[in-house]
């Protein structure tokens, strides 16, 4: 079987990689990442966005299928474009794929039919009815832009902002740089409690749900500093996490069951990776919001656990036929190695010393993300996280421990937050649940 993968991040190699175990992988990446391009039978360098060199690769490799990495080229309707030139896809249809890239289409979606997990919301395309609307809510809110901000554009009162006089300057600024593409904002209700990530695998109707995984997505140590894409994310056994219980598991998946359900009425089949981002409140799991694809770093958890095959269970998805799926009864810790600089967005393009025969040794794994191979075959930093580790072992902590021994052999202008998923922060959060449900 012969898999094309679109991509070109840590995300992708960690699909590529399970894919190769089983398939031919051929991956069309926006730039030349080492590990997708020691995992790929052949692979193309070039614009994510251009289509045509998208559907020319694949067709000239003959693929059979393919699977999509990225939000942006599902909202631009790579697979629709796959579709009609006769290649189906793991990835919803444009029409499908609003879900992660229309905040508004999600919550009317979710009012529509009635889902749980709600919260209270407005959707704004009026500023003046924005401002109204967060005076006389009178309680903290959140801001979300409409459209897709690179998992950059959530702000929080008592977080990001001050309060709601700067929530409403947020507003402002979203209108005025049309940010994500809308004049228009979300504005939701401030949920306290803990943050989880649940994916699954989808065929259309039938949804096969992953172990939780729970990401850190600010940038310094102590949850300190501004939202990133992610610095780390952990995984416990049972497929649950510390603060997690099987019910509220349950609650979530049988919410991400209802909302592709509602996407199939109202839209088309959902086909691909449903990640669905919640909060356990005092009140259950609320959904945060949902991402159409496998999230970054979560992906490397989970797929890392997967005692299957990749390359099958693609190939059911795009049936319509998608059964049982094995995963290791296992913990797993994943950190990312960033540059200096991080999340400031100026390009290092220094070389990264790595050491990936010692982090083998180590009974570790190691993806590439944003860095690219130059002519002399270094690894090159850019503005973005540079490279994930990941560590298998049967508890949480020896997993921390073991990540930790593995990131030593990585060395360059890079830091990493050593604080991902260990039991001092871990305490934390189970003490934070235990004051939330009172
Ligand atoms: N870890 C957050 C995301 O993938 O969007």
């Amino acid at each position: 079987m012969k898999i094309l993968v679109v991509g070109s991040g840590a995300r992708e190699h960690v699909i590529a990689k399970k894919l190769s175990e089983n398939a031919d992988v051929y991956t069309y990446m926006g730039r030349k990442n080492p590990g997708l391009r020691d995992v790929s039978v052949d692979y193309m360098v070039n614009d994510e966005s251009d289509f045509d060199a998208i559907v020319k690769f694949a067709k000239d490799m003959e693929v059979d299928i393919a699977f999509i990495g990225p939000e942006a080229p599902l909202e631009m309707g790579i697979v629709d474009t796959l579709k009609a030139e006769g290649i189906e896809s793991v990835g919803p249809v444009k029409s499908a794929a609003q879900i992660e890239t229309n905040k508004a289409f999600m919550r009317e979606l979710f009012e529509t039919y009635d889902i749980p997990g709600s919260i209270k919301y407005g959707t704004f395309y009026d500023l003046d009815d924005a401002y109204a609307f967060i005076d006389d809510f009178n309680e903290p809110v959140v801001i979300k832009p409409i459209g897709l901000t690179g998992g950059k554009g959530v702000k929080i009162v008592g977080d990001q902002l001050k309060d709601n006089e700067e929530a409403k300057e947020y507003v402002k600024e979203i209108f005025d740089q049309k940010m994500g593409g809308f004049s228009g904002v979300v504005i939701e209700e401030l949920l306290i409690g803990e943050e989880y990530t649940i994916q699954a695998f989808v065929d259309g109707k039938n949804l096969v749900p992953m172990p939780a995984a729970q990401d850190h997505p600010h940038a310094f140590e102590g949850n300190k500093g501004p939202i990133t894409g992610g610095m780390g994310s952990y995984t416990d056994t049972g497929a649950l996490l510390p603060f997690l219980t099987q019910e509220e598991y349950d609650q979530s998946v049988e919410i991400m069951q209802k909302t592709i359900d509602a996407i199939a009425q109202q839209e088309e089949p959902y086909k691909g990776i449903l990640y669905g981002q919640f909060m356990i409140t005092k009140d259950g799991p609320k959904v945060i919001e949902y991402n159409a694809r496998f999230g970054d770093p979560e992906s490397m958890n989970v797929l890392s656990l997967l005692d299957d095959d990749l390359s099958k269970i693609a190939q059911q998805i795009v049936d319509g036929t998608l059964e049982d799926v094995k995963f290791m009864d296992k913990a797993s810790v994943c950190k990312y190695v960033v540059p200096d600089n991080y999340p400031a967005t100026k390009a290092a393009d220094t070389i990264v010393e790595v050491d990936s025969d010692a982090i083998a040794q180590k009974d570790a794994d190691l993806f590439y993300a944003a860095v690219y191979a130059d002519e002399n075959d270094d690894v090159k930093l850019t503005s973005s996280r540079a490279m994930a580790v990941l560590a298998i072992r049967d508890t949480i902590d020896e997993a921390e421990a073991a990540c930790e021994e593995a990131i030593g052999f990585i060395d360059g202008e890079v830091y990493h937050r050593s604080d991902v998923a260990t039991k001092a922060l871990l305490d934390e959060k189970m003490e934070h649940m235990k004051n939330v449900r009172g």
